[in-house]
């Protein structure tokens, strides 16, 4: 088991991605504090994984609730090695000037400020450990954008580029930072970049990625397992493109 003994924190692991990876890293013998802003969401998942998951409802963007969260995890399992910076929304997919400005501010509350506010409360722990691993959910809409998204995809090439930032400066803590970023997934989240679920629009997505197919949990929680565990000590500040060749 390759994160055996490790206690990590899954943020937005309820449903889609974050819950694959909640599901891989207790397959791989870690603890998991799954937390989601929908409880009953993380419930189920919990639930479904045994003693060795704990659900705390929390909204990231709200920094009282993230302390309190990573606290309540930290102590039920008796530390933290693993953060997953996962949570993220999007505004629906439509022109740039038609989003609005609290869709906006909510748009990078929870894909941005969620990350300075769990690096807060979970930092001094991983350091209190001698290091430990965070693990933000980018996207290749960061780095190869598409029309109809512009507000998402500025929101994840800030998540892009600050996991390099933090990379550089929590590398004397022997805390890694690094960051996945899948191409489009086949989750709950998808038909908010499509703007409506057709089979049309599904086909032109998977058009632009050379592999033919969609991403899927599974494949974000294998990159996710990789890069937490140690066989990816040399990985630090790596923007692991998830993406069937989307990117090249
Ligand atoms: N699905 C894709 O095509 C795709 C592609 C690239 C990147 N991503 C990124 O992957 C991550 C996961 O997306 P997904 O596709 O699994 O979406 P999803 O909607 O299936 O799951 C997201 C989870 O985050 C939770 N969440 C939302 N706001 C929250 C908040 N404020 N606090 C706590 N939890 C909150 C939701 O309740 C949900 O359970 C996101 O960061 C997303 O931007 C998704």
């Amino acid at each position: 088991m390759r994160l055996a003994g490790k206690i990590a924190i899954v943020t937005g692991g309820g449903s889609g991605f974050g819950r694959g990876i909640c599901e891989r890293f207790v397959a791989e013998g870690a603890a998991v504090g799954v937390l989601d802003i929908d409880g009953g969401a993380a419930d189920a998942v919990a639930a479904a994984l045994g003693e060795k998951a704990l659900a705390v409802t929390c909204d990231v963007s709200r920094a009282a609730e993230v302390e309190a969260a990573v606290t309540r995890v930290a102590e039920h399992f008796g530390g933290l090695d693993i953060l997953v910076n996962n949570a993220g929304i999007s505004h629906r997919n439509r022109p740039m000037l038609e989003v609005s400005e609290e869709e906006f501010d909510r748009l990078f509350a929870v894909n941005v400020k969620s990350i300075y506010l769990t690096a807060k409360a979970a930092v001094p722990r991983l350091r209190a450990r001698g290091g430990g691993v965070i693990l933000n959910i980018g996207s290749t809409a960061g780095i190869r954008p598409r029309p109809g998204l512009t507000w998402y995809n500025g929101s994840k090439g800030a998540v892009n580029t600050l996991s390099k930032s933090m990379a550089v400066e929590l590398a004397p803590d022997r805390i890694r930072v690094c960051c996945i970023a899948p191409v489009a997934g086949d989750t709950p989240l998808l038909a908010t970049f499509l703007g409506e679920d057709t089979p049309e629009r599904r086909a032109q997505f998977v058009a632009t990625i050379p592999w033919g197919r969609l991403s899927t949990p599974r494949d974000i929680a294998a990159a996710a397992v990789f890069l937490a565990s140690e066989e990816a000590e040399m990985l630090t500040g790596t923007v692991l493109e998830v993406d069937g060749g989307r990117c090249i």
